[in-house]
């Protein structure tokens, strides 16, 4: 049996009615960029994502920029993030002006250490960007403590953790602002690129609405120079439709992903993703580690299981990282994992089939 490592088909099959229809309203109201569609999503998601404000842009890369440039980063300033993310996290860092500083992970759960963060500080240090990892919280506490002892800002990049929770308050809750991609393989996805970024600070977020449309919320009066990165009504449009079934979404998730931890954790060598106490994990991947993940990789492949690696190079020992010369020994964890995760199928619609071949595979490997 063939295991897909997503099925985007299947979600849009099982909506098909609401996506077309969606899709079919924006077509005959010509509410092709912004319009109502754009408007009535940003209010949904700021109600799901529980924040005042949703600044909706053109996908969660540029989400991180509004943010940044909307925080008044400059040449000169120091900004945290971790050593395990998607390159949109680090490399927007830089291209709002500022340095990006890297930390290690916590060695249980992927996310950022929060002791490595305090030993990064200098006096140049800004902010402050915590990615939730793979649908799991980073220690918010921990972070936000540190954020308010140096004064920094904190920016949560919550691309892959659509309505996790860390001690029952939502992610993207914490910080000044929060990011979001709605890329289509996200939890909630769209039918191309998409984005937002979230916050309950009304002049943040007009300052980031106004980055994102030319500098200016009416047409010809830009105040500030802006870049061009706005919501198209046929994404919005999709996004509200799928938004209603994204709690539904996400059970299925984590019920897929108890199936999971109890097939695999008693396999020798086999090491289940950990959830920390008191977080709650909304699996946009379900990543084991594994001692000869190479050939356990190709062994599921071989046998008709798709699989990831999220990521092959941590982001310091990146070619686009050269000029800090990195060495491993300065994120052991980060360095270790980028050798040893997998990142099996994982989708709300995955069946207990599929899992138990997945887990029989594994099992005989
Ligand atoms: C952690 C993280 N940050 C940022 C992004 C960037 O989002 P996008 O692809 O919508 O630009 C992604 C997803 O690709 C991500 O996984």
């Amino acid at each position: 049996m063939a295991v897909p490592y997503a099925d985007l088909q299947l979600q849009y099959q099982s909506i098909k009615g609401e996506i077309d229809a969606a899709i079919a309203g924006v077509i005959g109201d010509n509410a092709f960029i912004r319009g109502s569609y754009v408007d009535a999503f940003e209010c949904e998601f700021a109600a799901a994502a529980e924040v005042a404000h949703c600044v909706s842009c053109a996908n969660g890369t540029d989400a991180l920029y509004l943010a940044m440039r909307a925080l008044k980063v400059k040449p000169g300033d120091e900004v945290i993030t971790t050593a395990h993310s998607w390159i949109s996290t680090a490399a927007m860092i830089t291209h709002s002006g500022a340095t990006v500083v890297f930390c290690d992970t916590d060695e249980a759960t992927f996310t950022i250490d929060p002791a490595a963060i305090e030993a990064a500080i200098t006096p140049r240090t800004v902010g402050i960007i915590p990615v939730h990892l793979y649908g799991q919280p980073a220690d918010m506490d921990a972070i936000m403590a540190i954020a308010q002892k140096h004064k920094l800002w904190v920016i949560e990049d919550c691309a892959q953790a659509h309505l996790a929770r860390y001690k029952g308050r939502m992610v993207g809750t914490f910080g000044e602002a929060a990011t979001y991609s709605f890329y289509p393989g996200k939890n909630l996805g769209a039918m191309g690129d998409a984005g937002a970024v979230v916050t309950n600070d009304a002049a943040l977020a007009e300052q980031m609405a106004m980055l994102a449309r030319h500098g200016g919320l009416v047409k010809h009066q830009h105040h500030i120079e802006g870049i061009n990165s706005r919501l198209d009504g046929m994404q919005a449009a999709i996004l509200s439709a799928k938004l209603p079934h994204l709690a539904a979404w996400t059970a299925a998730r984590q019920a897929a992903a108890e199936v999971y931890d109890a097939g695999l954790n008693q396999i020798e060598d086999v090491v289940v993703p950990e959830v920390a106490p008191a977080r709650s994990h909304v699996y946009h991947l379900y990543t084991i580690r594994h001692p000869r993940r190479d050939a356990l990789a190709a062994h599921l492949n071989a046998n008709g299981v798709q699989t990831a690696i999220n990521y092959p190079t941590a982001l310091p020992f990146l070619p686009a990282y050269a000029r800090f010369d990195h060495r491993p020994e300065q994120f052991l964890n980060a360095h270790r994992d980028q050798g040893r995760i997998l990142s099996l199928p994982m989708f709300a619609e995955i069946t207990r089939q599929q899992q138990d071949e997945v887990i029989e595979l594994i099992r005989k490997f």
